[in-house]
């Protein structure tokens, strides 16, 4: 979605807005721009397509000067993707000039008014209605017109805003969509993300919905809608500012799955002592987590695929019924709830537009809600009843991976204490439960061992049309993530089927040549999917299978196999995705694409 960077200090404000920006483009955009007050007047500058564009028409912004500025991507939503669209935009004389993320709902009929009073609008955006707004209601006093503007509009909003008789001011406010604020020596800063503005500074405020702050060189400032002024607490954030850098790598994406042994042990180790499972984040208390009759998964996306496998992993562990949701379906079909039952959202940004009101409406309802969640201080983290931290770090690439893994070991994590409490796990079980889980971190180190078998493999395919993705059990859980992985950034259509269900019509779409990936690394369903291997391989397709070390009779059906050590079945997830996501990577590159960035997504999705 779209990314808000500002700046106002002693330094040049240009170059680090559009610094910010880059920092912010894994978000998804089409098009940017920035506004700077020059010591005049309010000088801004759009362009349609990559940051780049934007960058090469200012110098990287040298050739913008001044000491307070705004930027903003865009992800359009209303109005294609153009420099007239673009943001900011900006009242007519140009004195007041706002950047927004989010969607104003009801900007048809803010618009018609403004229309008759003699307002003329430049874009199709729904954010040009606010900038017009603020300017019909703008009495001298930024804050009190703010407000103003604010108790009008409804949807949701990140805002930068400059008025161009306060130019020592910056101001800023939020509803339903990310902003913080941040501050250092040499200024202070506003930003969709903490990435943004790593470099500058950690520490940082999370603006609350419906809160303004006002911005200095040297300070900052809060109020309510109701121009209260409120204190807010400072937030250190201990990212690594090497973690928003590629690091030599060529993309974010296969820096981010090397990161993956670390990010699964900074997810299970603080939360394993004296071999013990100790999550004191849960909230819960062991009666209450003995209480539980029924859990709810609802998540988008790949967080979702977790939802699916978790719900394999839960219910043959605890024998505790699950239900996985779709965000986008869960929170308009009336779900039916029960008080025994826990509700668990998965989300890496935390600021899913879906996921977040899946949490309302069912804290609504009166049913505790936990998050998975990675970005700390999130829209979702902070409603939430609880929250489960997946210690990933900043995942910039907009193709998940390593906060997929880690969302994967915080479920194993979860279903052990639950199956602790409960007492469905004996000692012994719980042992080696505990022994294969922190075996995995290494384990997948031996997966990316494989990478140049997979990269060799990928280049083969990089022509394919469509491609399949067959399992069962949590085999299929793993092939709905690996086809999703490969149609995200090769737009090569992909299919992942339940190896049973293909021949209920799908097998039709199977021809001489036609990639089939085989996922069989569960003991009991081993010799059902290899039935399924054979199905396809008769109609001319072309197999890879990922199995268990040691089923070498797959190599008399399957044409390639790769394998992945010995763990516990509920666990294979975390080591057969490695090489689904090189995969899907190494196809990516071959054809030239832009990995990072594939076309039409966005990494956080804050509109519905
Ligand atoms: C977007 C991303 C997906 C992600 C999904 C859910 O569609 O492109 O990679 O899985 O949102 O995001 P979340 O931040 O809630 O995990």
């Amino acid at each position: 979605m779209c990314g808000i960077v500002g700046y106002i200090g002693k330094k040049q404000a240009a170059p680090i807005v559009l610094d910010g920006l880059s920092k912010l483009e894994y978000r998804g955009y089409d098009s940017a721009g920035i506004a700077v007050f020059d010591g005049k007047e309010i000088v801004t500058k759009k362009a349609a397509g990559r940051l780049a564009v934007l960058e090469n028409l200012t110098h990287n912004g040298e050739n913008m000067p001044g000491f307070s500025g705004i930027g903003h991507t865009r992800w359009a939503t209303h109005g294609a993707p153009s420099d007239l669209n673009a943001h900011p935009h900006s009242n007519g004389a140009g004195t007041i000039v706002v950047v927004h993320n989010g969607i104003i709902e009801n900007y048809m009929a803010l618009k018609n008014k403004l229309v008759k009073k003699g307002y003329e609008f430049s874009s199709e955006t729904d954010t040009e209605v606010l900038a017009h707004l603020l300017d019909y209601y703008y009495d001298g006093n930024p804050l009190q017109t703010i407000t103003k503007v604010l108790h009008r509009v409804e949807g949701s909003y990140a805002l930068g805003i400059l008025f161009a008789d306060h130019p020592d001011e910056l101001y800023a406010a939020r509803k339903n969509s990310p902003l913080i604020v941040g501050c250092s020596e040499d200024g202070c800063f506003i930003a969709s993300d903490v990435p943004a503005i790593l470099k500058y500074t950690r520490n940082v405020y999370y603006l609350d919905n419906q809160e303004i702050a006002r911005l200095t060189a040297d300070d900052v400032k809060f109020y309510t809608v109701d121009e209260e002024e409120i204190e807010k607490q400072l937030v250190t954030v201990d990212w690594d500012a090497n973690a928003a850098e590629k690091a030599g790598y060529e993309f974010f994406m296969l820096k981010e799955i090397y990161e993956e042994p670390k990010t699964v042990t900074d997810t299970i180790s603080p939360r394993i002592r004296n071999g013990e499972i100790v999550i004191e984040e849960l909230g819960l208390t062991d009666e209450e987590l003995k209480a539980i009759n029924r859990i709810h998964i609802v998540a988008c996306g790949s967080a979702y695929h977790v939802g699916v496998t978790a719900k394999y992993v839960i219910e043959g562990m605890l024998r505790i019924p699950v239900e996985v949701d779709l965000a986008s379906e869960f929170r308009y079909r009336d779900p039916i709830l029960s008080p025994e039952d826990l509700v668990i959202v998965v989300s890496q940004s935390g600021e899913t537009a879906d996921t977040l009101e899946a949490v309302r409406e069912s804290k609504a309802r009166g049913i505790k809600v936990l998050a998975i969640v990675n970005v700390v201080g999130s829209s979702i983290a902070r409603e939430a009843d609880s929250v489960f931290y997946t210690w990933a770090g900043p995942e910039i690439s907009v193709a998940t991976t390593k906060a997929y893994s880690a969302q994967l070991v915080a479920f194993y994590l979860l279903t052990m204490k639950l199956g602790r409490v409960r007492g469905v796990i004996d000692d012994r079980r719980f042992a080696k439960l505990l022994e294969d889980l922190q075996a995995l971190p290494d384990q997948i180190e031996l997966m990316l061992g494989q990478k140049e078998k997979i990269q060799h493999f990928a280049n083969r395919y990089v022509a394919a049309r469509s491609v399949f993705f067959i399992g069962r059990g949590i085999d299929y859980a793993i092939g709905l993530e690996g086809s999703l992985k490969l149609k995200e950034i090769s737009y090569i259509h992909s299919e992942a089927y339940a190896a049973g269900e293909l021949k209920h019509g799908t097998i039709s779409l199977i021809e001489p040549g036609t990639l089939v990936v085989a996922v069989a690394t569960q003991p009991e369903l081993f010799a059902k999917t290899v039935s399924n291997i054979k199905e396809v391989k008769s109609r001319g397709a072309f197999v890879m299978a990922i199995a268990e070390r040691g089923r070498k009779e797959i190599e008399k059906e399957a044409d390639y196999v790769l394998y992945i050590p010995f763990t516990d079945p509920f666990f294979a997830n975390s080591l057969a995705i490695i090489p689904l996501q090189l995969f899907a990577y190494y196809v990516s590159v071959g054809k030239g694409y832009d990995v990072d960035h594939p076309r039409n997504l966005a990494k956080s999705v804050t509109v519905e």
